[in-house]
């Protein structure tokens, strides 16, 4: 499948600071790809490359396999939705919703149909003669939303759209981004700093970390194979203990942890990752690692142990509320299948 759209080295320098390294990223028609990282990481200054609101300063841009790189904004087929709703609160609903394709010059009653329909796609046909003031957040992206795809752009840039937003409403948004997508077809490529977000909404995740890409793949490859501390960090909880790689086993203070993947090279710095849920808390003799439980936290559906390494080092594992587990101040073991365990190499 050829890529909707492609960068090679595209760049951004502001004087002496990288905005972006050079960056090489294919999207796929109709996917929906999340640009996922910290604060600074970059992600801004990539997405409005895109748009044309921002010039590189190095590379080049690709839209259908044209390069597009010196396109106007206006010309490039991408419609913007930004955190701050952005609408003109002088203009109805209906008025902001049709001001994309009054811009256009489209027909009069060609506009008043599409209004309508993108307000039933994100359920606002009763607000049309409302004004943004009279709305709450939630509504107000909404019609952000219907006033970005209104006219059918084909990819669809958004900024933490739903950044603004509390939890819940987040959380339902998320739901209606996804059937949105669903129904447009169109490519969309998402930023968010929240990785319960990138994982649920995604059809492939890029994590950025300091003004490049760090690992790019489906939620799942990004959860189960990181490819870095960093990595394994950022998204879900993780436990990490550095070490080597040697002979194809990982070695942990003089030990020898059993991994299914170590790869044929030895490491001279490496570290070891295991998910909490994947940890099972086992007598003491029977561990991989022994420990003592420090703190036990609930969390709703289980409870997070986390137990002391005899070096002090957490590590932690899930154990349910609803059978016994060990308490505070017993000896434990711990243990997991080596097929769970991921070798970081960095
Ligand atoms: N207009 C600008 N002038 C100077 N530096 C900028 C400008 N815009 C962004 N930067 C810098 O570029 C880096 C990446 O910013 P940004 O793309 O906004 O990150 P993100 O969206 O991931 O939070 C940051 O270090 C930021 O301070
Ligand atoms: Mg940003």
């Amino acid at each position: 499948m050829h890529p909707k759209l492609s960068t090679r080295g595209l760049a951004k320098r502001y004087g002496a600071v990288n905005a972006l390294l050079p960056t090489d990223l294919d999207v796929l028609p109709g996917e929906l790809l999340t640009l996922l990282g910290p604060s600074g990481s970059g992600k801004t200054t990539l997405l409005q490359m895109l748009a044309g609101l921002v010039e590189p300063t190095g590379g080049q841009l690709f839209i259908d396999g044209k390069d597009a790189t010196d396109l106007p904004a206006g010309e490039r087929g991408i419609g913007m939705v930004f955190q701050s709703y952005a609408l003109f609160p002088h203009m109805t609903v209906a008025e902001n919703v049709g001001y994309p394709l009054r811009m256009r010059r489209r027909k009069p009653a060609e506009i008043d149909a599409d209004v309508a329909s993108a307000l039933a796609m994100v359920k606002m046909d009763a607000f049309g003669a409302r004004y943004p003031r009279e709305l709450s957040g939630g509504q107000q992206q909404r019609i952000a939303l219907a006033r970005c795809f209104v006219y059918r752009p084909g990819i669809i840039l958004l900024d933490e759209p739903l950044g603004a937003l509390d939890k819940n409403l987040r959380e339902h948004m998320q739901g209606e981004i996804r059937s949105l997508h669903r129904e447009l077809g169109a490519t969309f490529i998402y930023v968010t700093h929240d990785q319960d977000e990138a994982l649920s909404l995604s059809d492939r995740v890029c994590l950025m970390n300091d003004a490049r890409i760090e690992q790019i793949g489906s939620p799942r490859d990004l959860y189960d194979r990181p490819v870095s501390r960093f990595a394994a960090n950022f998204i879900g909880q993780s436990n990490l203990l550095d070490g080597r790689v040697d002979a194809g086993g990982f070695v942990w203070r003089d030990r020898k942890l059993a991994v299914a993947d170590a790869g044929a090279n030895s490491l001279p710095k490496a570290s070891l990752m295991v998910r909490p849920e994947v940890v099972q808390v086992v007598p003491a003799e029977q561990g991989i690692l022994q420990g003592t439980v420090r703190e036990l936290v609930f969390q709703g559906s289980d409870i997070k142990l986390i137990a002391s390494l005899p070096g002090g080092e957490e590590f932690s594992a899930r154990v349910s509320c609803k059978t016994p587990h060990p308490q505070v101040g017993e000896a434990v073991g711990l243990s997991w299948d080596p097929q769970h365990a991921v070798v970081l190499s960095r």
